[in-house]
C-alpha cells in the first residue's frame, strides 16, 4: 500500500493507476492532478484532485457524475459493480433489500434521472437507507444546476473515504 511519499515519487502512468479509482471510471481526475505534487498529506492530495476536477469544464463533470452506478440498480443487482461501489452499497445497507425497498429504489432512481439526466449521488457510505431515501425525494425538487453542484460534493466526499482507505491499507 503506497504512502504519501512513495505516492509522490511514482511516475505519472504509475501514480495515475494508484488513484485511478477514487473518482468512479474517471482516471482523468488523478492523472491532471499529477503535476501537483508533492502533496504534504492526505488532506492536500484530496483538495488538489477535487479542484481538478471543478476545474473541469461541465460536460467532463457531467461524464463524471454520469459514471456513477444507481443505488440498488441494475449493475448492483446483476454483481456489475466496481470492488469500491460495492463496498459503498453493502455499508450503507443497499445489498439486502425487501422487495418494497427495492422498488422504492427503482423508482426514485428513474425519477431523479428522468428529471435531472444524471444518476442520483449521495456518499453512500456516510448515509443508511432511510437517510439515502429521503434524500432521494427532497432532493427531486431542487434545480438541475443544485443537484450538478450536490453531486460533486458528494463525489469529493465518497473520493475521501477511498484515498484514506487507500493510504491506510
Ligand atoms: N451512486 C450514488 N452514491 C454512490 C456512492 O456512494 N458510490 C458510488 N460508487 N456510486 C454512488
Amino acid at each position: 500500500m503506497p504512502s504519501l511519499s512513495v505516492l509522490n515519487d511514482l511516475d505519472r502512468p504509475a501514480y495515475t493507476a494508484a488513484l485511478a479509482h477514487l473518482f468512479e471510471h474517471s482516471p482523468w481526475v488523478a492523472d491532471e492532478t499529477w503535476p501537483r505534487r508533492p502533496f504534504r498529506d492526505a488532506a492536500h492530495l484530496h483538495a488538489q484532485l477535487c479542484a481538478t476536477m471543478r476545474a473541469a469544464d461541465p460536460a467532463r463533470q457531467l461524464a463524471l457524475i454520469r459514471a456513477h452506478p444507481d443505488l440498488a440498480g441494475r449493475l448492483a443487482q446483476q454483481n456489475q459493480l466496481t470492488p469500491e461501489s460495492a463496498r459503498e452499497q453493502t455499508v450503507a445497507g443497499l445489498s439486502q433489500l425487501g422487495a418494497n425497498e427495492l422498488a422504492s429504489f427503482q423508482n426514485l432512481n428513474a425519477a431523479y434521472r428522468a428529471r435531472f439526466g444524471f444518476p442520483f449521488i449521495i456518499c453512500a457510505r456516510l448515509n443508511a437507507r432511510p437517510a439515502i431515501l429521503a434524500a432521494m425525494q427532497t432532493r427531486l425538487a431542487n434545480t438541475p444546476a443544485e443537484e450538478h453542484a450536490t453531486a460533486l460534493c458528494e463525489i469529493e466526499k465518497i473520493a475521501r473515504l477511498r484515498l484514506d482507505d487507500l493510504l491506510q491499507n
